[in-house]
Parts: structure tokens; C-alpha cells; sequence
């Protein structure tokens, strides 16, 4: 009868966990990995995450490091640049908690993770004793449900919903690209259409600094068949750098971007995010 019980408790501890997805403690740090997008930034000092703020920062990939250290690669905007933030935040030994050094030591924990879905960080500066709660998901937005718990567990941590920041509402959002050619040992061509601003960007990049002039005839002709006159192809091999952090393998004939962010997407498109 013991032995009975003891197994109807065990089946029943068992079921319960394996109908959440949600994790809050436990965490199999392997599943954190890979693609992630920021979602809601939330801070008790509202300056840190507001534009231009140190702590606003955005998400695109975290890996785990042999040394059970996380590489979290970030982006933010440095004097109205967007600018690539490798952070490598290392284990404290205790159950998802990280330290990392970014203008100054914070810690952060994991609050809870659902890992195909989203995740949510907490972190605290204990020099500058202010609060940093983050929300992250596999999707560059989330549901409205999601979000309000989010705004309540902030409110738990002491952060008003004023201080809560939904960066998918930012500037003009997210921008759609699309490959038009790739010779995959050669050149690539890019078209970008910015949906809210209604501009569009090509690009040419290359393996090698410089391609030859009838392939650079037929990206100006491919331009004007987008609709961009022959004026605006700026020639980007006398500048000697590439446009893109993320694209630092190939060698840019085209458009400036500016301060748009490369986010990589699903075959033949990739998403910018502008900050
Ligand atoms: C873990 O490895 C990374 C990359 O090699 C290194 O930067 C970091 O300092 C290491 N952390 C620890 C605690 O050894
Ligand atoms: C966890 O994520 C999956 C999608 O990957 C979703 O279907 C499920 O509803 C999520 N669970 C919770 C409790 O948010
Ligand atoms: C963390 O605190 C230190 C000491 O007060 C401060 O210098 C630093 O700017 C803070 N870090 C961030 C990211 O605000
Ligand atoms: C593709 O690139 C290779 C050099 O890497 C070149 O030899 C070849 O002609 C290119 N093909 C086309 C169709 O442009």
C-alpha cells in the first residue's frame, strides 16, 4: 500500500512538471542557447534603459562556453552607431545565476525560462544598487499576456510599469531583407525594403575587397530596376571597411546603413532591427 502511494506521488510529481514548460529553477543551461530576441527591458532607473542609455542593450545570440561561462552577444548604440556587445558572463555555481563585467561587476539570474519560447533575466548592480529585469523570446515579439506578466513580476522586483520599456515598438521596428543573388564564393546582393520609412537599401558585398566592374554595372542596373537611380550606389571599396557587424566577411558595395542592426531570419530573408 506504501509502495502504492509512494508511486501515485511520483506519477503525479512527474505529471505536474511535464505539463509547464516554464522553468524556475533547475535550469538546463544547454537550452538557453541560440537565437534570442529582446522583448521588454525593465529598470527602477528608468535613465539606464531609456535611448542612449548604458543598459539598453539588445539580444542576439547566447552559447555556452566550454568553462560553463555564457557568450552573450548583444548590440547597442554607441553615439547613434550601432555597435556589437560580446559579453562573457561566467557561472557563480549557483543554479543560473552569472557574473559579468559591463561598466561595473552585476550579477543576474534566470527568473524563468521556457525554451523554445522565452526567458527572463533579473540583474542588479550592487555598486550602483539599481535593477535590471529583461524579458527575451525565440520570436521578435511575444504575446500581450506574456508581457503583462512580465509588468507584474517587474512590480514584485519593484520596478513600476512606467519603467517598463517594449523595445518591439521601437523607432521603426524591425526592417525585412531579402536575398536577391549569392554566389556563394563570390558576392551577394541584398534588398531591403525599411517598411515605416519607406526607403530601400542594396547591397553588394563580396569575398574579396574589391569585385570587378561588370559585376558592379549589374548591381547598378539591378538598383534600377528597384527603383534607385545610378547617383545613389556609393562605392564602398575605397572606404576599406565593412557596413555590417555581422557581415565582416564580405566586403560592401552599396547602400549606407547607418545605424541599422543585422538579425539574421529564415531562408533568404534575415530581419534588421534599426535603434
Ligand atoms: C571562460 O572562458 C572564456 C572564454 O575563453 C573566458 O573569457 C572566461 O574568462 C572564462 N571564465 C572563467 C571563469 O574561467
Ligand atoms: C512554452 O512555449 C511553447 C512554444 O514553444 C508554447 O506552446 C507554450 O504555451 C509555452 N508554455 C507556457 C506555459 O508559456
Ligand atoms: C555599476 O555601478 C558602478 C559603481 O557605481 C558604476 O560606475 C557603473 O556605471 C554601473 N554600471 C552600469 C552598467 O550602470
Ligand atoms: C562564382 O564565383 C566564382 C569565383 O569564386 C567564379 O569563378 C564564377 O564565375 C562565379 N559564377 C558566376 C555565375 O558568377
Amino acid at each position: 500500500m506504501k509502495l502504492l502511494l509512494l508511486c501515485l506521488g511520483l506519477t503525479l510529481v512527474c505529471a505536474q512538471e511535464g505539463n509547464s514548460d516554464v522553468v524556475r529553477s533547475n535550469f538546463d543551461i544547454p537550452k538557453i542557447t541560440g537565437e534570442w530576441y529582446s522583448i521588454l527591458l525593465a529598470s527602477d532607473h528608468r535613465e539606464k534603459i531609456e535611448e542612449n542609455g548604458v543598459m539598453r542593450i539588445f539580444v542576439e545570440y547566447i552559447t555556452l562556453l566550454e568553462n560553463s561561462s555564457l557568450f552573450i552577444n548583444m548590440h547597442t548604440k554607441v553615439n547613434g552607431v550601432c555597435t556589437e556587445l560580446p559579453l562573457t558572463c561566467d557561472s557563480t555555481g549557483e543554479d543560473g545565476v552569472y557574473a559579468v563585467r559591463y561598466d561595473g561587476r552585476n550579477v543576474f539570474r534566470i527568473l524563468e525560462v521556457n525554451y523554445s519560447h522565452h526567458i527572463i533575466f533579473y540583474l542588479e548592480n550592487f555598486s550602483d544598487s539599481y535593477k535590471l529585469l529583461e524579458l527575451y523570446a525565440r520570436e521578435p515579439d511575444t504575446s500581450p499576456e506574456l508581457k503583462h506578466k512580465f509588468v507584474e513580476i517587474c512590480q514584485k522586483y519593484g520596478v513600476v510599469k512606467e519603467n517598463v520599456i517594449d523595445l518591439t515598438q521601437e523607432d521603426d521596428g524591425k526592417n525585412i531583407f531579402r536575398i536577391l543573388e549569392v554566389n556563394y564564393s563570390h558576392h551577394i546582393i541584398f534588398y531591403l525594403e525599411s517598411f515605416s520609412d519607406s526607403y530601400k537599401v542594396l547591397e553588394l558585398y563580396a569575398r574579396e575587397p574589391d569585385t570587378s566592374p561588370e559585376l558592379k554595372n549589374k548591381f547598378v542596373e539591378i538598383c534600377q530596376k528597384y527603383g534607385v537611380v545610378k547617383e545613389n550606389v556609393i562605392d564602398l571599396t575605397q572606404e576599406g571597411k565593412s557596413l555590417l557587424p555581422g557581415a565582416r566577411e564580405w566586403s560592401g558595395l552599396g547602400l549606407q546603413f547607418g545605424e541599422l542592426c543585422w538579425r539574421r531570419g529564415g531562408p533568404g530573408f534575415s530581419t534588421f532591427q534599426k535603434h
